[in-house]
C-alpha cells in the first residue's frame, strides 16, 4: 500500500509524537553489569568488536581472562538484540505499510545476478527480506545476524531456499569463509548504536570480488497512529539523547556510509530516500581495469 505525502508527520509534529523503543544500550548494561560491576565502563558500542573490548580490559586490569571477557560482552549484547527483535512481528516495522513496494528499488540489483551467485546478508534477522530480494532460490546465500532467536527462524522463513547458510555474530568480528561474494546487503542495521560503522564499511567491501555489489540501508522511519487510529509513517530516527524522533538523522547517516565508501575501494552507484529507509548502492572497484589516460 502506498501513502500519500499527507499521511506522512512533518517535522514540525515530530518532538511532540510519544515514541517508545527499547534502547540497546539500556539492555546491555541491565545484562552486562549481573556479571561485571559497575566500574567496568563498557559500552554497547565496544562488545561488538574484540579489538574495541582489548582497550577497556586492559585499561581496568579486569581479572578474567580477554577471551572469557569478549565472550561475556558479546552474549550481553546478544541479549539485548535477542530481547528488542527476536521476535520480529513485535517490532514497529514501517514497511508494514509499504510491504509490495519497500523494496522495488533495490530488487533490480538482486534480480540481475548470475544463477549460481553467492550473497552475503548482514543483519537480516528472521531472513524474511530474502523472500522479497532474491526470487532465486538456488543462490548461494550467506546470513548473519547477532540475535540467536531471529536466526533460529531463518530456516522456517527461508524453507524453500536450497542453498541458505545462517550464522550468529557480530559482523565486526565475524570470521568469512569467503571474500568473493557477488552481492553484500544489510539493510537498516548498519544505522544501530552499537555498530562499528567504519570497520563495518570496510569489511563488506572486503568480501564482495570486484565489481561485486554492496547495499546499505539505514531505518527511516516507524509507523505511528493518527487521531482516527490510521496507521501513519512517520519519518526520521528516535534519539534517546533528546526523547524525539530526529527527521534529519537518518541522513547524516546515509551520508557517513557514502562518505566511508568513498575511503575505500568502492564507488557509490545510487542513493534514494525511501519512506522506509534510505537505499545506498555501491560497486567495487575493478582494480585491472584500464584507466582512459593510462595503461597503454
Ligand atoms: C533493525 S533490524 C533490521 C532487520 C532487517 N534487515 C530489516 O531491515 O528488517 C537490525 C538487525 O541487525 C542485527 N545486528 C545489530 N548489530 C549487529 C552486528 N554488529 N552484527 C550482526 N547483526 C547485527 C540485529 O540483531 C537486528 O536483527
Amino acid at each position: 500500500m502506498e501513502q500519500d505525502e499527507d499521511a506522512n508527520a512533518h517535522d514540525h509534529d515530530l518532538a511532540s509524537l510519544e515514541h517508545r523503543e527499547d534502547s540497546i544500550e539500556l539492555l546491555f548494561q541491565t545484562h552486562f553489569s549481573r556479571r561485571y560491576d559497575t566500574g567496568v565502563q563498557v559500552t554497547a558500542d565496544k562488545a561488538a568488536s574484540a579489538l574495541r573490548l582489548h582497550e577497556v580490559w586492559r585499561s581496568h586490569r579486569i581479572d578474567v581472562d580477554f577471551d572469557q571477557f569478549v565472550e561475556d560482552a558479546f552474549l550481553s549484547l546478544q541479549y539485548a538484540y535477542n530481547q528488542k527483535y527476536g521476535q520480529w512481528d513485535q517490532v514497529n516495522d514501517l514497511r508494514a505499510l509499504y510491504q509490495d513496494t519497500w523494496y522495488k528499488k533495490i530488487a533490480p540489483f538482486a534480480t540481475s545476478l548470475a544463477p549460481e551467485a553467492t550473497v552475503l546478508g548482514v543483519g537480516v534477522n528472521d531472513g524474511r527480506e530474502v523472500r522479497q530480494l532474491f526470487e532465486n532460490r538456488n543462490l548461494n546465500i550467506d546470513l548473519l545476524d547477532i540475535s540467536s532467536e531471529a536466526i533460529r527462524q531463518v530456516a522456517q522463513q527461508l524453507s524453500g531456499y536450497r542453498n541458505v547458510r545462517s550464522f550468529v555474530g557480530s559482523f565486526e568480528d565475524w570470521k568469512a569463509e569467503s571474500a568473493e561474494y557477488d552481492l553484500f546487503f544489510s539493510l537498516r542495521t548498519l544505522n544501530s548504536t552499537s555498530i562499528d560503522l567504519q570497520s563495518c564499511v570496510r569489511k563488506s567491501v572486503a568480501l564482495v570480488k570486484e565489481g561485486g555489489i554492496l547495499i546499505y540501508s539505514v531505518s527511516n522511519g516507524y509507523i505511528h497512529m493518527g487521531e482516527r487510529g490510521e496507521p501513519r509513517a512517520v519519518q526520521g530516527m528516535f534519539s534517546y539523547e533528546t526523547g524525539t524522533i530526529d527527521a534529519e538523522r537518518p541522513k547524516q547517516i546515509a551520508d557517513e556510509i557514502t562518505q566511508l565508501l568513498g575511503a575505500e575501494d568502492a564507488s557509490v552507484i545510487e542513493v534514494s530516500e525511501e519512506p522506509t529507509e534510505i537505499f545506498i548502492v555501491a560497486q567495487k572497484n575493478q582494480s585491472g581495469r584500464v584507466s582512459f589516460d593510462g595503461g597503454l
